[in-house]
């Protein structure tokens, strides 16, 4: 029997847990004969910065309208705090949303955007002022409350949005790429924001970002979708260090992916046939049935000055060569493993030359194994 692990149901559920804050279990949702939500067990604690990331229609925008109650399940269950809400209409949960284009009111001034949640529930007119003068203040913008929303930049407007977002004190608030719309620089700074709101208003966030490396250092947990399917939640550190399936170990970070088995001597021999590799990371994984391992790019040398470095591809021609500032990536093609990416260290020579012939050196300590999972797809 093998006893290579196949991806389960219950990716992202916790059982028995008492924070928890939002409890999704078998959710399923399809537009009409689509289903974009194949099915999803997913639980969130209170209090955590919880992202999704995944390619476009993957699902993750479909998750976060179930969440607010936009959209209902096809099945399934939706707890929100303790609370069955399948069927809740979005005004009857204490979820806000922010979305990437802020939707503020514009005939109202920031001072009356970021009110409004509390006009609406009747509260007083001294707490009203006290709390919009301290959520503008969290979000740097009190010096701007009496100005109108045309006269903001995207990134002030973006922390009104939230501010007013915050001040009803939601039990999860929900970031569909907030973020995107926003250059370079501004998104740093927001991130930044983003994350301190986060800190020390203790609300549940649930963010929706394409950036992976955004959600590596933004999050406390990371889900990680494709096609519909949960593919894995985890801490960023053991979804970049121990991806549990192909997907997610070459959409966080990029890595080079190859597939084989172990031989009788449990060296790791290539699918194509080629190769036996050294590999420390042996998983469950018995000779002769398949599985995966990931390279980044950034483990391969193109010496073996260290003893460490164990395992050799010889003869790898430079395809490629691109520059990205202080960082240098190389496309080689190999004979044994067909293209591989390496990423240059500072030490590395700058005057390798495309159709260089070199041998590539790596540690069997950096190799990651990879179970062969039902939600691949080739
Ligand atoms: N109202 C709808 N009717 C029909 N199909 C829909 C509807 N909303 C979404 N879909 C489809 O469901 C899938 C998931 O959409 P969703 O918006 O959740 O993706 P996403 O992961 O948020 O993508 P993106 O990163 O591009 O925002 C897509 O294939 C989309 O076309
Ligand atoms: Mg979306």
């Amino acid at each position: 029997m093998a006893r290579i692990k196949i991806l389960t149901g219950k990716v992202g559920y916790m059982e028995n847990n008492q924070h928890v804050v939002l409890e999704m279990e078998g959710v399923k949702k399809q537009y009409g004969s689509y289903t974009a939500i194949q099915h999803l067990d997913l639980s969130i604690r209170r209090g955590e910065f919880f992202s999704i990331v995944g390619p476009s229609g993957c699902g993750k925008t479909t998750i976060l309208k179930m969440i607010a109650g936009f959209e209902y399940p096809t099945s399934g269950s939706i707890r929100i705090a303790g609370k069955s809400s399948d069927r809740l209409p979005p005004h009857k949960r204490n979820v806000n949303t922010v979305f990437q284009n802020y939707a503020l009111f514009p005939h109202m001034n920031i001072y009356d955007n970021v009110a409004y949640p509390m006009r609406i529930k009747k509260m007083g007119k001294a707490t009203i002022q006290k709390s919009v003068m301290e959520h503008l203040d969290m979000v740097g913008m009190a010096q701007h409350a009496h100005k109108a929303p045309q006269q903001l930049s995207g990134g002030q407007k973006q922390r009104i949005a939230l501010a007013r977002a915050m001040i009803s004190r939601p039990d999860i608030l929900l970031l569909d790429e907030p973020l995107s719309a926003l250059d370079f620089h501004l998104r740093q700074d927001m991130q930044r924001v983003l994350k301190q709101l986060q800190r020390e208003s203790g609300i549940t966030f649930v963010y929706i970002t394409h950036d992976q490396g955004e959600a590596l250092s933004l999050s406390d947990r990371i889900a990680v979708m494709n096609h519909g399917i949960l593919q894995q939640v985890d801490s960023p550190a053991v979804i970049y260090q121990k991806p549990a399936t192909k997907f997610v170990a070459g959409f966080i970070g990029k890595t080079n992916i190859l597939k084989g088995v172990f031989d009788a001597k449990r060296l790791f021999v290539l699918s194509s046939g080629r190769t036996g590799f050294r590999i420390r990371d042996e998983g469950a994984y018995e000779a002769g049935h398949e599985f995966y391992i990931s390279l980044r790019p950034d483990k391969i040398r193109f010496s073996s000055k260290d003893e460490s470095y164990d395992n050799c591809i010889r003869g790898a021609v430079i395809a490629d060569v691109a520059y990205y500032g202080s960082e240098r990536e190389m496309m080689l093609n190999t004979e044994e493993c067909g293209p591989l990416l390496v990423k240059l260290h500072e030490h590395d020579s700058a005057d390798l030359t495309v159709g260089e012939k070199v041998d590539l050196y790596f540690r069997s300590e950096d190799v990651i194994s990879i179970p062969i999972s039902g939600a691949d797809y080739e």
